[in-house]
């Protein structure tokens, strides 16, 4: 957890037990282990409460699921079906996103390369919405369009480096994303409105922003907002007409994973308050984007894992898993923690200290406890169950130690089970990996 003087009014306590025992362990008779579930009701209800806790903003408010999250097709359909825009930041992406009947209209398209081959791609497509986050990335989006003859809404991506108190901060000075509001070089956001202002074939649309993710004390958009009040004041005595249409805060909507969280709700209320009196001060009536992967898929995932071996070595027990961080990967590079809980649960004590460790044959591969995990009745052949994985865990899975990729179950709105990604089996990881190309070897 990070420390913060924020005092929440609101605090989420305790994860959603979506899934009951019975059903686990039915799953996995059927399908084995691990396994990862994701429940479509819950992808839905997310994207309800997250519209809902902006609902005080003036203006028009649009959510945005952004896809680095979980790109399972299934996951995009249900939120195509929902009618939300998407945050996109690579050509795959948009594939995954046609091949999934998303409108282009709906694309808020973000690339950190930023090429000039990528935004031609981009604008055949029909995307027209386009976030620039670098002089170079802006030339070479005014070349593309003038080749193809578009008109793009473009917008810039400003780093307000503000302090993020959040695990994964993207605003910091010197840091990788966007330009400042102002600054040395052409990478800055004053030099960028002047470009796009003088270029016929993009229209300045307004600013993105994208502060960090698990984002537990929300003054760090408030003080964005403020900053970028002052700058767009200033922008105006060059360019009267200047307006934002679009104003997009980035993600960060945080999530249980063992220490509480403000609801959304609460967040939603502070930000749309400054995002009313911004809009007052500007004399500006923007739609807001609140993009945001993690709350929206996170809270619908669960990952199951069989206990294959225990140890006792130093006084402590080592519980060893099926599953590894080659399935959940923020474990060893963050130290993400995840709820996890054993199946079927007793009311066991444990005195010993215990370690969740997985398959792997690597020093990083033991998953850090939550406050809210509970391993007491651990043992082989038990389940271990991860909670609110539905976020940044399916999409960095890997093949470390010839591991194949583990099937992908959803828990349709009628209550069915619908597998929604196949389990790999060792011959397809051995195809994939070069082992077909030997016959002339
Ligand atoms: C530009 C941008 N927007 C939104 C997000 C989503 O953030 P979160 O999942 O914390 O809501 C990310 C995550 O990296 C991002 O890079």
């Amino acid at each position: 957890m990070v420390e913060t003087s924020y005092q929440p009014l609101t605090r989420i306590n305790s994860y959603i037990p979506i899934f009951s025992e019975l059903e686990i362990q039915q799953l996995v008779e059927k399908y084995g282990s691990p396994i990862y579930v994701i429940d479509e009701y819950t992808l839905r209800k997310k994207v309800a409460t997250l519209e809902n806790a902006y609902s005080t903003f003036n203006g028009p408010v649009r959510v945005a699921y952004s896809i680095k999250a979980n790109f399972n097709p299934a996951v995009l359909k249900v939120f195509h079906s929902e009618g939300i825009i998407f945050d996109l930041t690579s050509i795959g992406e948009l594939e995954f996103f046609l091949r999934t009947e998303g409108a282009v209209e709906n694309v808020i398209y973000t690339s950190v390369t930023e090429e000039r081959p990528e935004y031609e791609t981009v604008i055949k497509a029909g995307v027209k919405r386009i976030v620039v986050s670098s002089y170079n990335g802006l030339v070479n989006l005014v070349e593309a369009a003038e080749n193809l003859g578009a008109q793009v809404n473009t917008m810039i991506r400003i780093n307000p480096e503000v302090g993020v108190k959040a695990e994964v901060r993207a605003s910091y000075r010197h840091g990788k994303f966007g330009v400042p509001f102002n600054g040395n070089t052409v990478d800055s956001a004053t030099n960028m409105i002047r470009k796009i202002i003088a270029t016929p074939s993009l229209k300045f649309d307004g600013f993105h922003f994208h502060l960090g993710s698990q984002i537990e004390d929300p003054t760090c958009f408030i003080n964005a907002l403020d900053k970028l009040e002052a700058f767009v004041i200033k922008m105006r005595k060059e360019f009267p007409d200047l307006d934002i249409k679009i104003l997009d805060i980035g993600g960060g909507t945080p999530v249980f994973y063992g220490t509480p969280v403000p609801m959304p709700e609460e967040i939603g209320l502070l930000v749309s308050g400054k995002l009313n009196a911004l809009s007052e001060a500007l004399s500006s009536r923007f739609t807001v984007f609140i993009e945001s992967g993690r709350y929206l898929a996170a809270e619908a995932g669960l990952l199951i894992s069989k206990v294959v071996n225990t140890k006792v070595y130093g006084g402590q027990k080592f519980i060893i898993v099926d599953a590894g961080y080659h399935l959940l990967l923020d474990a060893a590079l963050l130290h993400q923690m995840y709820p996890q809980e054993v199946v079927p649960k007793s009311d066991k004590v444990e005195e010993m200290k215990l370690n969740l460790a997985g398959r792997l044959c690597d020093t990083y591969d033991i998953f850090p406890a939550s406050p809210a995990s509970n391993l007491a009745a651990a043992e082989k052949d038990k389940l271990v169950v991860f909670r609110n994985i539905g976020a940044y865990s399916i999409v960095f899975n890997m093949p470390f130690h010839c591991q194949t990729k583990p099937p992908i179950l959803m828990r349709r709105m009628n209550g069915e089970i619908q597998m929604v990604r196949k389990g790999e089996t060792i011959e397809e990881l051995f195809e994939n990996e070069g082992g077909k190309l030997l016959e002339n070897f």
